[in-house]
């Protein structure tokens, strides 16, 4: 049994397959468990669920919530508990989230809490949850319109990864999972930023990237699990793009994660060119790919003062610094950079203007 570290932890398996049913039944032939459980929402289900069914024993039972961000919450798991009680689950089920990250952040936290805790494995569906939301154990839901706000580090038992399922995804899916490719670039690689297509971006080898992806994000994430410190460089481009993704999650303006992301990135390149010496050149690269995948994001002057209030979480708190991940240079990140509020006010006045 190998002894961690206070600091590090044993990262889940990560499977690469073309071939989904066959590896995934493969492997969890080798465990050991009672019932198998599996959990989609309504899309996966319908996409998903069919390319893994003969790769499963017959017993296994299944629960489907509707799609959305806007479920994942607590009467979803409250749903997924109940059905996890009423088919008599031990402490020795299996569950496998099929879907992408709500599916597995939720399914995650719902099985990382049931009877403190039985055993699941991750197959993610989209680019977002290839890449980024199946590695690296957080898990959780949104809470009374705050995001990921309750929820749990657990790693999965493994994550099986197959590109079949980038099949049926919605380009504009595909293209929102694309922002935290384009990000894992620029925070810790230069030679995959620019490797990286801009031009007919939709067809790439994904099996490639999505290994290059998970590579640095299981690299970030081993060093610093519960994100005390290095891990924060994965935030790069969140901190605005989630306050983008928040003020306009009601509106019919609403964005994708990696849509805000892809906003957040470029406000975040301007502060990274003003405080941490990111070049003017290296500025306007990123710029011009991002905005040339992504268009620029039309909005009214007067929404500023209100997003930048979301960045603080508190709008009371006026005058507070907040700490940003910041590129010194493409490939390199740097975290807790303070930056005020006059400042990110600024970067999102020069989005504006590009
Ligand atoms: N845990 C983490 O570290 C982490 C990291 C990043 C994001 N997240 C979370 O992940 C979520 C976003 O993930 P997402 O973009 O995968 O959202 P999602 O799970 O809602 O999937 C997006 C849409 O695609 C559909 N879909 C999924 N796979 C499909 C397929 N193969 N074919 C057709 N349709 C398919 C889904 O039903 C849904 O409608 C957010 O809740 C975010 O907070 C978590
Ligand atoms: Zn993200």
């Amino acid at each position: 049994m190998p002894i961690f570290g206070r600091n590090s932890i044993a990262l889940e398996t990560i499977i690469y397959t073309h071939k989904i049913a066959q590896d995934l039944g493969n492997y969890i032939s080798t465990l050991n468990f009672s019932k198998l459980g599996v959990i989609t929402d309504t899309n996966t289900e319908k996409f998903c669920y069919p390319l893994i069914k003969d790769g499963l024993p017959e017993s296994h039972l299944h629960f489907s919530f509707m799609a959305g961000e806007a479920n994942k919450n607590l009467d979803t798991c409250s749903a997924i508990w109940q059905w996890m009680t009423d088919e008599g689950f031990d402490r020795k089920t299996l569950i496998i989230n099929l879907g992408g990250g709500v599916t597995g952040d939720m399914g995650g936290f719902c099985a990382a809490t049931y009877k403190r805790g039985v055993n699941f494995i991750n197959v993610p569906t989209t680019l977002l949850s290839q890449v980024d939301a199946s590695v690296g154990g957080k898990l959780g839901i949104d809470f009374n319109g705050f995001k990921n706000h309750i929820g749990v580090f657990t790693q999965p038992k493994a994550v099986i990864i197959s590109d079949e399922f980038l099949e049926t995804l919605p380009e504009q899916e595909l293209r929102s999972g694309y922002a935290e490719v384009i990000k894992h670039g620029l925070i810790r690689s230069e030679g995959y930023f620019n490797c990286l297509k801009t031009e007919g971006w939709q067809n790439q080898n994904w099996r490639d990237i999505i290994e290059r992806s998970v590579s640095i994000k299981k690299e970030v994430v081993e060093k610093d699990p519960k994100e005390s410190g290095l891990r924060k460089i994965l935030n790069f481009g969140h901190t605005i793009g989630h306050a983008f993704e928040s003020f306009y999650l009601d509106s019919e303006k609403h964005l994708l994660h990696g849509e805000a992301i892809a906003i957040g990135m470029v406000c975040e390149a301007f502060l990274s060119h003003q405080k941490s010496g990111l070049s003017a050149s290296e500025l306007q690269t990123i710029q011009k790919i991002v905005i040339s995948i992504y268009g620029k994001f039309d909005f009214p002057q007067e929404d500023i003062a209100e997003i930048v209030g979301l960045c603080a979480h508190d709008k009371k708190n006026e005058g507070v610094e907040m700490k940003f991940s910041l590129l010194n240079q493409i490939g390199k990140c740097d975290f807790n950079i303070p930056v005020n509020k006059e400042e990110i006010t600024q970067a999102i006045q020069l989005y504006k203007t590009i």
